[in-house]
């Protein structure tokens, strides 16, 4: 009981990660996920606009014109769960075309309760829709829709965006497989993976010349001072985008400019930097079209289909487990 109670803690669980990340001997690093504050939440929502970051306007360009397509080939009838609703912005596309043919229970599924409130706000002229939302962990959460529906129901996974990207492959599928355990044959996933393309196309989309991903990923250290009391004094850390061609993923670092030594009293930390050392922040790795097919056999199900954005490749994939 007291282990839930503490771990349950947000902030805790924050510092807990913090130290264990910074405390790393070979290679320090804070989850991704971290990026994604109040702040932080914001700016994301500026880099989908930036001319040079194409991801999120491919995703949503393929669902708003593919919708009816990727609806029709879903058995029916269906609740749909979405693992990180965001704001929900493109996934009224798809919630647009299945509410044409079905009155709709869709079940958004985030750790955020801002996130949660906003994407409710945004659907909410929908008619045909019923939205239960649900502040948990992707898995958790699914699981708890899954305990919900009626014996004639499928359901349709959401998970948009990318964001399969910021696990290493490995975690992915493991990912996957996790998330075809909870499901029943027939039913679908449509997953969204970035394509690979040429790396200075993909650094450009990391490392803007506006400087937003940089404060982006800068915001981490300063979420650290606002939440843990932490000194870390920005201007001493820099931005940096680098392509890992062994993973296939871009990462995100934060690099200590000088030797340096930062206190995080909340997480009970003092931690020296030396010259260009850097903090591992994110990774966003990249697919191809093939490997897709493969990674869907490998985890339990069948690439029904794919559509390709013909402008910053990007593909969404209609999973069906086998
Ligand atoms: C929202 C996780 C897909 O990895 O491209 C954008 C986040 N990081 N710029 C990505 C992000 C830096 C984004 N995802």
């Amino acid at each position: 009981m007291q282990t839930h109670a503490i771990t349950a803690d947000p902030l805790y669980e924050f510092a807990a990660d913090v130290r264990a990340g910074l405390t790393e001997p070979r290679q320090k690093e804070l989850p991704s996920k971290y990026l994604y504050d109040n702040v932080g939440s914001a700016l994301f929502e500026v880099i989908s606009v930036l001319p040079e970051y194409g991801l999120t306007r491919a995703d949503e360009r393929l669902l708003r014109r593919h919708a009816s397509d990727i609806v029709d080939r879903i058995a029916r009838p269906v609740i749909v769960a979405e693992l990180g609703s965001g704001s929900g912005k493109k996934t009224r596309w798809i919630l647009e075309a299945l509410c044409r043919r079905q009155q709709t229970y869709y079940c958004p599924i985030e750790i955020s309760a801002t996130a949660l409130a906003m994407c409710q706000r945004e659907l909410s002229d929908l008619e045909s829709i019923s939205i239960v939302g649900f502040e948990r962990e992707y898995l958790d959460g699914l699981l708890e829709v899954a305990a919900r529906r009626e014996d004639d129901e499928h359901l349709l996974v959401l998970f948009l965006g990318s964001t399969i990207g910021n696990f290493d492959r490995p975690a992915g599928t493991k990912f996957l497989r996790e998330v075809r355990r909870i499901l029943q044959p027939g039913d679908a996933l449509l997953l969204g993976t970035d394509l690979e393309k040429p790396i200075p196309q993909l650094i450009e989309a990391y490392d803007d010349p506006l400087g937003v991903t940089a404060a982006f990923n800068l915001n981490l250290l300063a979420r650290i001072n606002r939440e843990l009391d932490g000194d870390f004094d920005l201007q001493q850390f820099e931005h940096v985008a680098r392509f890992n061609s062994e993973a296939r993923s871009v990462e995100m670092h934060v690099r200590s400019k000088r030797k340096q030594t930062v206190a995080i009293p909340e997480a009970d930390l003092s931690v020296t930097f030396l010259e260009g050392e850097t903090i591992w922040t994110e990774s966003s790795h990249k697919y191809s079209r093939h490997e897709l097919l493969r990674i869907a056999m490998a985890t339990g199900f069948r690439c029904q289909a794919q559509w390709i954005d013909d402008e910053w490749p990007f593909a969404e994939n209609l999973f069906i487990a086998e």
